[in-house]
């Protein structure tokens, strides 16, 4: 046994040390932080097709529809079911113009069929497991509950190379079709023997030519296979950011796949369980979790679904998912009211997509999560250590979801300093515990004094996001600062500069708050598009300018006042309207800044 001792002392540095040692995930492509809509299974190729038109008719924002084992021939890995998906290529083609991904469901399970590919070349080239006499593991998977009944299964042997490799070459036919995403499931590996529902522990495993029995590798073959996939997408797209999903992993797993917590039944404990599970998840290096939207089996009722969407606004990975013979679980199922909380929800994700992303690439550099326990951020307050039903989105936003059936008010607690209710810009002193109401449609969301969030409005999808326009929440305090991270969302082109990096200060005194913006780092550029700043504050300011650098001198220019109703028709000028000052100017990369006067 090797240990290794974690000083810190800060947690953030325990986590950025952790993930010095057992890695970081990689910026994910920007879609992956969008919504996505999932069930065991979306088939036929019509069905699929129908929900894309209905999300984009209802303007439901989405980017991602998922394919579950029914898209496959027989449940077999790496093929299609040629009746209910005749030409994939062409839908998935058709969804993308849409603005919409296709994810598909990869098992380690080939089934044993000759003239199958992967059975063929496996057994040729000595992929799977063995029993320790030689001979090759077969053991049922699907069908469980499934339809159809296909042949036994064996399982690639991913602590060798040669057969890591070999899985990863696999993933070509999807790919090349279009498919931009993989969900590994089914890798603890899942083998429907009983009791234990796995391997049998005497299989033999290679691992790398140092042979070894199943109870050594057990904790690890999840991550392996996602290993295997993520290094084989690399070779086949070596400028593209894989996404892949994972049900196993272990330590340092991080590195290749986004994780969901398995299977949940719809019901209130679960959802509960689940916001402690991925906060735990956030702190063991695993920033991009989200949990199955509604539960996976079981029915949830209307409240429980939006309650649990409305968590999933703030977890990193948002999907909805249900099991087989689960109710319709998309956002449109429970009813015009229900459908509006629900579009609205989702919308607030897509109008935090920016700072969403901005956390996605400091987890990459630092291992910070996204979604962080309190404690994470204010560790010398003992009153945060307890606490798993509130907890942060990046440093200044404070959750505190509704996680109790018919509740329409909680407690939450506010650690010291001053905190906003997010939606009506009240102020809150913290150092204590306050009552909130939230009815159905509302989700209570604090933010921090000098507080910086980066937002944009409503798009359809991320694919809409280049050149609309930056939005900028403030809450001021007596200073504070804030780096913000953009890139192109999709390639590897920020590895050699292709990003663009800003710090935002913002300063405050009686007379006047400063918003100052560095010049930009990196070569990265958005399509020309409007900044708007928008600054809380209970004082309706005298007057707005901005300073420009000019000849080694600086030019301020005062802008013009609009009343509310014209904001959205100029294109510069600035108003103040239920506590906010709003200010808008073209987005520019060399420094700048704006002062608010108020005497
Ligand atoms: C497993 C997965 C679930 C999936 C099902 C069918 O139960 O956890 O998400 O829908 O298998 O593939």
């Amino acid at each position: 046994l090797d240990y290794y001792f974690i000083y810190g002392p800060h947690p953030k540095q325990v986590l950025e040390q952790y993930t010095a040692l057992t890695g970081r995930t990689p910026l994910p492509p920007i879609w992956s932080l969008g919504y996505h809509q999932c069930r065991w299974s979306y088939y036929p190729e019509s069905r699929v097709r129908l929900l894309a038109s209905i999300f984009r008719n209802k303007q439901i924002p989405i980017d991602a529809l998922w394919l579950d084992i029914h898209y496959q021939d027989q449940y077999k890995p790496f093929t299609w079911d040629a009746s209910r998906f005749p030409n994939p290529k062409a839908m998935i083609s058709d969804l993308k113009a849409q603005g919409i991904r296709t994810v598909c469901i990869i098992d380690p399970h080939p089934t044993v069929e000759k003239g199958y590919e992967p059975y063929d070349t496996g057994i040729r080239d000595d992929h799977f497991v063995k029993w320790p006499n030689g001979t090759v593991f077969e053991g049922p998977v699907w069908p469980s509950l499934a339809d159809r009944n296909p042949n036994l299964s064996v399982f690639p042997d991913f602590t060798r190379a040669a057969t890591r490799h070999w899985w990863g070459t696999l993933h070509k036919s999807l790919l090349d079709i279009g498919v931009a995403g993989i969900w590994n499931d089914m890798n603890e590996p899942s083998v429907f023997i009983h009791p234990t529902g796995t391997m049998p522990l005497e299989l033999i495993h290679d691992q790398e030519g140092h042979p070894t029995s199943h109870r050594e590798i057990h904790n690890v073959y999840g991550q392996l296979m996602t290993r295997s996939t993520f290094e084989g997408w690399q070779a086949l797209q070596p400028n593209e950011r894989p996404f892949i999903l994972t049900r196993s992993t272990f330590a340092g797993g991080q590195r290749y796949a986004a994780v969901w917590n398995g299977d949940s039944a719809a019901d209130w404990a679960t959802l509960r369980q689940s916001v402690s599970t991925l906060l735990g998840m956030g702190l063991s290096g695993f920033p991009f979790v989200g949990s199955d939207i509604g539960g996976f089996s079981k029915h949830p009722s209307a409240e429980l679904f939006t309650r649990w969407l409305q968590v999933g606004v703030f977890s990193p990975f948002m999907r909805v998912h249900a099991e087989f013979d689960a109710p319709e679980k998309e956002p449109w199922v429970y009813g015009h009211r229900y459908e509006s909380i629900l579009k609205h929800a989702i919308e607030l994700r897509y109008r935090l997509l920016p700072y969403l992303y901005d956390l996605m690439h400091r987890a990459s550099c630092t291992g910070e999560p996204p979604m962080r326990p309190l404690c994470f951020e204010f560790p010398q307050d003992e009153h945060t250590y307890s606490l798993d039903d509130q907890f942060l989105f990046g440093p200044d936003l404070l959750i505190a979801p509704i996680l109790w059936e018919g509740a329409h008010e909680r407690k939450v607690y506010l650690p010291s300093g001053i905190w906003y209710d997010f939606t009506t810009k009240r102020k809150f002193q913290g150092g204590k515990t306050i009552a909130v109401r939230a009815d159905i449609d509302e989700i209570p969301i604090f933010a921090r004094e000098g507080a910086f969030l980066l937002m944009q409005p409503v798009v359809q999808h991320t694919g809409e996001m280049s050149g609309t326009r930056q939005e900028i929440l403030i809450f001021p305090g007596a200073q504070s600062q804030r780096e913000f991270y953009e890139d192109d969302g999709a390639t590897l082109a920020y590895q050699k500069g292709g990003f663009l990096k800003r710090q935002f200060v913002q300063t405050r005194c009686e007379e006047e708050t400063r918003i100052s913006i560095s010049a930009a780092q990196g070569s990265y550029r958005p399509l020309e598009r409007p900044l708007v700043l928008r600054i809380v504050s209970d004082q309706k300011p005298r007057l707005v300018s901005m300073r420009l650098p000019l000849n080694e001198r600086e030019e301020e220019i005062f802008l013009p006042y609009l009343q509310p109703e014209e904001f959205e028709v100029y294109s510069r000028g600035w108003t103040y309207d239920e506590q906010v000052i709003s200010i808008k100017e073209d987005d520019r990369y060399g420094s700048f800044s704006f002062s608010v006067y108020y005497q």
